[in-house]
């Protein structure tokens, strides 16, 4: 992605770390959080990430670390936009029930239009603090484009708002990720499944900017930088969780497939009712003869594709789920002590670790037993009274 000229955001302290340490350029990062820790506000500045405030103590917080660093500190602000157009709009329920505005409103992101004044008139005093974007994240709340336009149109209705309030207009705006993409097959969330008919980057692209330019024209304001946070979009498809075939089932009215696959890894598939396309990986093109559900090793249902057409598969074969490159790994649990598999990179006819399958070890390394509980933990001294009398 580096290579590619791609930057990214970090949540916590520790996936800001992975981005420095790949050796991603830090001004095409940028630093979110509700709660940031004063560790991760140290590391952002030192290193020259923009930091997208969303606290009210945050700016003075920032401000205290460049004065102690001696280092000056680029600034972005989460918005809570309005969204009123939204209003009348229903997508997915990502985000809690209701219409997207309801959706967005009750996450807890973003600052109001008074918290955003005082933070832009505040910052504009602090020496070591340069004001640079505006952001804001709808998510994959829609898979229609318009709600994505509105919401960018938005942004700069604020910019305007901005303006005329403080004198600041910002110069970069961030219109966050939650662009979708579509398979002819299927995938995303059941209740609105992306295929064909799934908006293209070029119908986004083509939606959002006409949207920034009108809105910029109409209140006179320069055409501002954007940053786009285009996640799943990018790594989902990107992405096959394979799982291999162990016992298979029948019963009286199903069949059952058991993979070493579940959703510990496939978290989204029972979370968020999420379809991820099913195929066997030897002779993919096969038939589909039989309808099974394809299920992991985990105490609960562990449906990973529950109804799903297939072809005759038997102990040992592979099934591959597409389109799983997002919120796979980085979602990932250790339910019933599962661990982690490997992950492979494959670039034509070569394959690469890139991610350790998880060892015994470093699961179990974990524990601890208080020493005061220790002695307690050993079977009883005494010899139970049937060994006791032989
Ligand atoms: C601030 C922000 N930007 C971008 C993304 C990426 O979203 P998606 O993967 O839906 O594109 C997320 C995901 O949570 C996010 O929180």
């Amino acid at each position: 992605m580096n290579q590619e000229g791609a930057g990214g955001d970090c949540f916590g302290v520790n996936e800001m770390y992975l981005a420095l340490l790949a050796g991603t350029n830090p001004k095409t990062l940028v630093l979110n959080g509700s709660n940031k820790q004063t560790e991760e506000l140290e590391m952002a500045i030192q290193n020259g990430l923009c930091i997208n405030i969303d606290a009210e103590d945050e700016l003075d917080r920032i401000d205290a670390v460049c004065k102690r660093l001696g280092k000056h500190a680029d600034i972005g602000i989460r918005l809570k936009l309005d969204l009123e157009p939204l209003a009348t709009l229903r997508g997915v329920s990502m985000h809690g029930p209701g219409t997207l505005k309801e959706q967005s409103d009750s996450t807890k992101w973003g600052m109001t239009r008074e918290q955003t004044v005082a933070i832009i008139k505040r910052a504009e005093g602090m020496p070591h603090i340069h004001l640079k974007e505006t952001h804001f994240h709808l998510s994959r709340m829609s898979n229609d484009p318009i709600a994505f336009a509105i919401m960018a149109r938005e942004m700069i209705t604020w910019s305007a708002f901005l303006r005329d309030a403080t004198g600041w207009i910002p110069p970069t705006i961030d219109i966050g990720g939650g662009w979708t993409f579509g398979k002819w097959y299927g995938t995303g969330p059941r209740d609105q499944i992306d295929d064909r008919s799934a908006p293209t980057a070029k119908d986004y692209a083509r939606l959002c900017s006409e949207a920034i330019k009108d809105e910029a024209k109409k209140h006179g304001l320069p055409l501002p930088k954007l940053r786009l946070e285009p996640g799943r979009s990018l790594s989902g498809p990107a992405g096959i969780a394979v799982g291999q075939v162990g016992a298979v089932k029948q019963g009286a009215r199903k069949k059952w497939v058991n993979l070493d696959l579940s959703t510990n890894h496939l978290s989204w598939a029972s979370a968020l009712n999420w379809y991820y396309h099913a195929v066997p990986v030897a002779g993919a093109d096969r038939e589909p003869t039989e309808t099974v559900d394809l299920v992991g090793p985990l105490c609960n249902s562990d449906e990973v594709g529950a109804h799903r057409r297939m072809p005759p598969l038997v102990r040992g074969d592979y099934v591959g789920f597409l389109d799983a490159g997002g919120y796979t790994e980085s979602c990932a649990a250790r339910y019933n002590a599962q661990l982690l598999p490997a992950t492979v990179l494959v670039s034509g006819d070569r394959a690469e670790i890139i991610t350790e399958r998880e060892q015994l070890k470093d699961f179990a390394g974990r524990f601890r037993v208080p020493p005061r509980l220790l002695a307690g933990s050993f079977a009883p001294v005494e010899a139970p009274a049937a060994i006791a009398a032989e």
